[in-house]
């Protein structure tokens, strides 16, 4: 089902204390906001602020899982083992892709192992500049969403929020225009998605949150630099 959702990404910033610094400003100033609220803190910060933000209106995700549930994976925590933790998970996003080799197949596998979690997934897609300059973004993105959701059925595929992540975007203070956000969000509500929730996320800031959240094929933004700042954080979620 549709729903708007704002998802902060801390990535790899701050240890345990600063973590829960943020959480707790982040407690008082998303106080009464409508959206779905979720910030993705670094794995070790997870269960310190998952207890400071029980009860709130503030849901936890993780950024990373493996898709075996237990065994010989050195360094790797399971989606399992995030259960009752976390109500999120990130998949996909361009920096496991890019710098961890990420592929298709062991997304589709990490989307399948959360949903059997009952976790719910937050599967990021995107072109590269190079794509987006050769006009063959939509073509990308399409493939990207039969490779990574390959298998499921309709039911679990409508859980799957999508958030599309163009890679020039990222962290680079360009965003997507909001003609280029709305022709991707569009295209993905017509891979039999309709009803996904639907997120942008690319240089998200209180600046430029109004004009994007307007869109009517959009359902919310995953922020990742702005997400770090209480303040403005809650100002891009109060847009919807
Ligand atoms: P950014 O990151 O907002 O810092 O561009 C977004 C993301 O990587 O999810």
């Amino acid at each position: 089902m549709r729903q708007k959702i704002v998802a902060g990404n801390w990535k790899m910033n701050g240890n345990i204390a600063e973590g829960i610094a943020l959480a707790l400003e982040l407690k008082d100033k998303l106080r009464g906001l409508k959206p779905e609220l979720v910030v993705c803190p670094p794995l070790i910060a997870l269960e310190p602020i998952a207890k400071i933000l029980t009860g709130t209106n503030i849901k936890i995700g993780a950024q990373n899982a493996y898709c075996e549930a237990k065994g010989a994976f050195t360094g790797e925590v399971s989606i399992p083992m995030l259960k009752g933790l976390v109500q999120y998970l990130i998949i996909g996003h361009s920096e496991r892709r890019q710098i961890f080799g990420e592929q298709d197949d062991l997304i589709n596998k990490k989307v399948k192992a959360c949903l059997d979690a009952e976790i719910i997934p937050i599967l990021c897609v995107g072109e590269t500049a190079v794509i987006r300059k050769a006009a063959e973004q939509e073509k990308f993105v399409t493939e990207q969403l039969k490779q990574d959701l390959t298998g499921l059925d309709k039911v679990s595929k409508a859980k799957v929020v999508i958030a599309y992540e163009p890679i020039w975007a990222i962290g680079t203070g360009e965003n997507a225009s909001p003609k280029q956000v709305e022709e991707i969000c569009a295209l993905i509500r017509a891979q039999g998605l309709s009803e996904n929730s639907v997120l942008y996320g690319g240089s998200v800031n209180a600046g430029n949150a109004a004009t994007l959240a307007e869109l009517p094929d959009l359902d919310g933004f995953l922020v990742g630099g702005a997400s770090l700042k209480a303040e403005e954080f809650a100002q891009i979620a109060a847009n919807f």
